[in-house]
């Protein structure tokens, strides 16, 4: 190539593009990967164009005939991708019109531009299905061990500061309610991304009698009622990248909730902390120190949660200042998506098999929250029981707190005289708050970490994610 005029659109051109500039401008080392949707959506534009009479009946059969066999020859591995031809769409067409020279007419009333917008749609909904699946399997995963841990309890952190004890279930839930929150993101992704753009050509439709609906029936862009659903503005049809941004948002919110709970598994497998063991296989060992476990999923999860939160960073900054419509920049929107959807899937895997695996220190998690500063807050309830407006009670609690740093016992054991001068009402029985299962089986609401709550929500998620 190089000195030749360009096969698709060389028309007005007295000579082919340098070099360096086909290396440059090719899309087809990475867009490839879109060829099933690029073929699913020949067929149905192929189908369509002979439904309105733009295509005979040997035309049609002829290039769906040649489409089976391009399909098979990728799926094999065979086709050559040539990145003289660009990109995933030219590809396809060149090594079909060979095979079945009717495919010249395969792109009347169309455009790259639609075309790529409908394949990514159609990606866009594999993608999501596909990540919807897996946050499936990553819900039972943490229900699971949720469920056998529901009896264990750890310090609750705020500031990462023993707060108040809660249930490792309690804990897990908290993801739980995280994931199904990007479960109803990617769900609505999926929605919005079924809507068929093919027909907007490259900007302003087509003067040729298509038939939209037609199509976008062929490639399941319906409703509920298997109503066609048709995008409105050809203009905005062919710039629109707003499921460009909201994948990699949804992605990258994903991605947030998975390194902040690689966070608390990577500080409960400390040594300082001992709570929890990882299984071997998602750690690894240190090359120099032989005593070495690393919780190495846990951290690649972490570091990987920056490169998808970057990507949407890309798609924003290559979006926000073109003009309508397509602009050569939006080639590399898909760059960034592939490498999110890519990592994401990767991610959730490793994710769901860490935590399949993890193993409670029920010794190092009963001492941790047996300290009985994690219930110097029910002692101000107890407080506010005896009629203690709650400031009162607060500043109570604090001095019980400093006299007991001071005499460098636990809170629960400072002497009676030196409680009854901090405050008048610590009379009684106020050293009963300083059990676990008074603290647990006292919160009740919904929300909170008592067993009743715990087993609700357990039967909800459970419910939703059939464990
Ligand atoms: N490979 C191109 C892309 O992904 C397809 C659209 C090309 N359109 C054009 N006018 N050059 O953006």
């Amino acid at each position: 190539m190089g000195k030749k005029s360009q096969a698709t659109w060389g028309g007005r051109f007295s000579k082919g593009p340098a070099e360096l500039m086909l290396t440059f401008g090719e899309s087809v080392s990475f867009d490839k990967r879109l060829a099933p949707f690029d073929i699913a959506v020949n067929r149905a534009h192929t189908a369509m164009l002979h439904h309105v009479g733009l295509l005979t009946r040997r035309e049609l059969q002829a290039i769906h005939k040649g489409l089976k066999i391009i399909e098979k020859q990728i799926a094999d591995g065979k086709l050559n991708w040539n990145p003289a031809f660009e990109d995933v769409h030219m590809n396809i067409e060149q090594a079909l019109t060979k095979i079945a020279p009717e495919a010249a007419k395969m792109h009347t009333a169309r455009s790259r531009n639609d075309q790529v917008a409908t394949d990514s749609r159609l990606f866009f909904k594999y993608a999501c299905e596909r990540i919807l699946s897996l946050l499936q399997t990553l819900q039972k995963s943490i229900l699971k061990v949720a469920e056998t841990n529901q009896s264990v309890s750890i310090p609750g952190y705020t500031h990462l500061q023993r707060a108040q004890p809660v249930s490792v279930a309690h804990h897990l839930l908290a993801y739980v309610e995280m994931f199904s929150r990007d479960v109803n993101r990617f769900k609505r992704l999926h929605d919005d991304s079924n809507w068929c753009p093919l027909g907007s050509g490259a900007i302003a439709g087509t003067t040729l009698p298509i038939d939209r609906e037609f199509t976008a029936k062929e490639l399941g862009f319906v409703d509920a009622k298997g109503k066609p659903r048709v995008t409105t503005n050809s203009m905005d049809a062919v710039a629109d990248r707003d499921l460009f941004l909201d994948f990699g948002h949804a992605c990258a919110t994903c991605a947030t909730h998975f390194s902040r709970i690689s966070e608390d598994v990577i500080f409960w497998n400390s040594t300082e902390f001992g709570y929890v063991n990882l299984p071997d296989a998602f750690c690894t060992g240190s090359s120099l120190m032989p005593q070495k476990k690393n919780p190495d999923s846990m951290e690649l999860l972490r570091g990987k949660s920056g490169r998808i939160i970057g990507n949407l960073q890309s798609l924003y900054t290559m979006v926000k200042g073109l003009p309508l419509t397509y602009n050569r920049d939006l080639q590399e929107d898909k760059v960034q998506v592939f490498d999110s959807f890519d990592q994401i899937e990767l991610c959730l895997q490793v994710l769901a098999g860490t935590i399949a695996g993890i193993r409670f220190n029920k010794a190092r998690c009963k001492d941790a929250v047996a300290d009985p500063g994690l219930l110097a807050t029910d002692l101000a309830d107890w407080l506010v029981e005896q009629g203690v407006a709650f400031r009162d009670a607060h500043h109570g609690v604090g001095a019980m707190v400093a006299r007991a740093e001071e005499l460098k016992i636990p809170l629960n054991q400072v002497p009676q005289k030196d409680a009854e001068t901090i405050h008048p009402k610590l009379k009684g029985e106020w050293r009963c708050v300083f059990d676990l299962d008074r603290a647990f089986n006292s919160r009740k609401g919904t929300g909170m970490p008592g067993p009743e709550q715990i087993k609700r929500q357990l039967n909800r998620w459970n419910k939703a994610y059939g464990s």
